[in-house]
C-alpha cells in the first residue's frame, strides 16, 4: 500500500481536544448536550513527543503533513506552534492545518502567519456562516474571535483558505461569505457538500442549552449548478475489485498514512476507528492478521518500521479483493463522501 519510493504525506491528529461542539462530529454526543462523548481521552502530543517520534531522517522523507483529524482542533495542541516551525522552518515540510479558528488570541495567529509566509504552506478555517449562522452548527464558536484571528493570520502573509459546509440555515449566504472572504484577503472559499446527513436530510441534537433542536440537509446541492466542476476524477492506480465493486485506496495513492492522537498508525482516518464495540477496518485487518494492534503504534515501535509492515502491502489488498472491508467499500468503492468545490479569489 504504501511506497517507500516516494515521499509520504501524513495526516496528523496532533490531539482529540477541542473547543466547540459540532453536532455532526464524532467527538460530539448528541444526546447529552452536546458533550464530548464518553471515552474521548483528551491528549496531545507535545512537541518533544514530535521530536522524539518524528526523527529528522524520517521527515526528510515526509513531503507534507495535514493536521486534521476525527476528534480534536490541531490548534488547541499546547505546543502545535513549535511543533510547526520544527516542521516547516528546520525540515522543509509543507503543512495544511484544519480549523474552527476561534480558539486562542489574534497575536499567536499573526506569530503562525509570518511562519506560514511565504512557504507552501496554508491553512483553512472551517466557517459555516456569517456572524448570524456559523455558531448554529459551530457551537461555542464567537464570530468576532474568528474574524480576528483569521485577519491577524492573512496581515503576518498566512496563505489561508475558508471552507463552508452548506446547511439549510446558511445556503443563502455562499456569495455574500465568498465576497466576504475575497475582501478579507482569503486565497480560496471553498463550498462543501455535507455526505453526513442520513437519509432524510434532517439530524436531531440537545444543545448545551438542553433543548432539542435539529440539523437541516441545504436544498441546493453542489453538483446540481453545471459551472462548477465534478468532484476530481478517481483513477484506477491501486485498485482491487472486491466482491461487487472496485476499490480504489486514496492511502495508496497518495501515499498518505493517518496517526490519530493516541499514537496508532492506519491508512486513513476513515478505517482508524478503535472502538471494539464498531471496530474500524484497520482493528478487523489487524485481527484477520493475527497481529497485535500495539504494533502499530508510534510511541512502542518506529514509524518507518510500522510502514513496512506487511498488514499494508498484503493483507489490506487481499481484504478489499474479497470484498470484506465495510469502509474501504464505502469511502473507495462507492464513494460516499463530502463533495467540495474550490472557488480560487
Ligand atoms: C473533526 S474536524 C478536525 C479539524 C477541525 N476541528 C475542523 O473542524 O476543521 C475534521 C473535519 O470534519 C469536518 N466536518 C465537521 N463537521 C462536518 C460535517 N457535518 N460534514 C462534513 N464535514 C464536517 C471539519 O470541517 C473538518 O474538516
Ligand atoms: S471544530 Fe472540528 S473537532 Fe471541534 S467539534 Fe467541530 S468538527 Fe469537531
Ligand atoms: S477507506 Fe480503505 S480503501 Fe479507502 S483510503 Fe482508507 S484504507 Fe484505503
Amino acid at each position: 500500500m504504501f511506497d517507500a519510493q516516494r515521499k509520504n504525506k501524513i495526516h496528523w491528529e496532533i490531539t482529540d481536544l477541542c473547543n466547540l461542539k459540532c453536532p455532526m462530529c464524532p467527538r460530539t454526543d448528541t444526546r447529552n448536550r452536546c458533550r464530548p462523548v464518553k471515552g474521548l481521552q483528551h491528549i496531545q502530543f507535545f512537541f518533544k513527543d514530535a521530536k522524539k517520534l518524528m526523527p529528522e531522517a524520517f521527515l526528510k522523507q515526509v513531503q507534507r503533513i495535514d493536521f486534521c483529524g476525527n476528534f480534536g482542533d490541531p490548534c488547541m495542541a499546547r505546543d502545535f506552534f513549535d511543533i510547526c516551525e520544527m516542521l516547516i522552518a528546520r525540515c522543509g515540510v509543507t503543512v495544511m492545518v484544519s480549523t474552527n479558528g476561534s480558539m486562542r488570541r489574534p497575536q499567536w495567529w499573526e506569530r503562525l502567519g509570518r511562519l506560514f509566509a511565504g512557504t507552501p504552506s496554508w491553512l483553512e478555517f472551517h466557517v459555516d456562516g456569517l456572524a448570524d449562522t456559523n455558531h448554529l452548527y459551530r457551537i461555542g464558536a464567537r464570530w468576532e474571535n474568528i474574524a480576528a484571528n483569521a485577519a491577524a493570520f492573512i496581515a503576518a502573509g498566512g496563505r489561508a483558505d475558508w471552507h463552508f459546509i452548506l446547511f439549510k440555515h446558511n445556503q443563502h449566504q455562499v456569495q455574500q461569505a465568498r465576497e466576504m472572504a475575497r475582501a478579507m484577503g482569503f486565497a480560496a472559499f471553498v463550498p462543501t457538500d455535507t455526505g453526513r446527513f442520513p437519509d432524510g436530510g434532517k439530524i436531531a441534537y440537545m444543545h448545551p442549552e438542553g433543548d432539542w433542536r435539529s440539523l437541516e440537509q441545504a436544498t441546493v446541492r453542489l453538483h446540481d449548478d453545471p459551472d462548477n466542476a465534478a468532484p476530481a476524477g478517481r483513477s484506477s492506480h491501486r485498485s482491487m475489485t472486491g466482491a461487487d465493486e472496485t476499490i480504489v485506496c486514496t492511502a495508496a495513492e497518495k501515499n498518505r498514512f493517518f496517526i490519530d492522537a493516541a499514537g496508532y498508525l492506519a491508512p486513513c482516518c476513515w478505517v482508524s476507528n478503535r472502538d471494539p464495540l464498531r471496530p474500524g477496518d484497520m482493528l478487523r485487518a489487524i485481527a484477520a492478521a493475527g497481529k497485535d494492534p500495539e504494533h502499530f503504534n508510534i510511541r512502542r515501535r518506529p514509524i518507518a518500521d510500522i510502514l513496512k509492515d506487511d498488514l499494508f502491502s498484503r493483507v489490506f489488498p487481499q481484504l478489499w479483493g474479497a470484498g470484506s472491508l465495510a469502509t474501504c467499500r464505502k469511502k473507495c468503492g462507492r464513494g460516499h463522501r463530502n463533495v467540495k468545490i474550490r472557488w480560487e479569489l
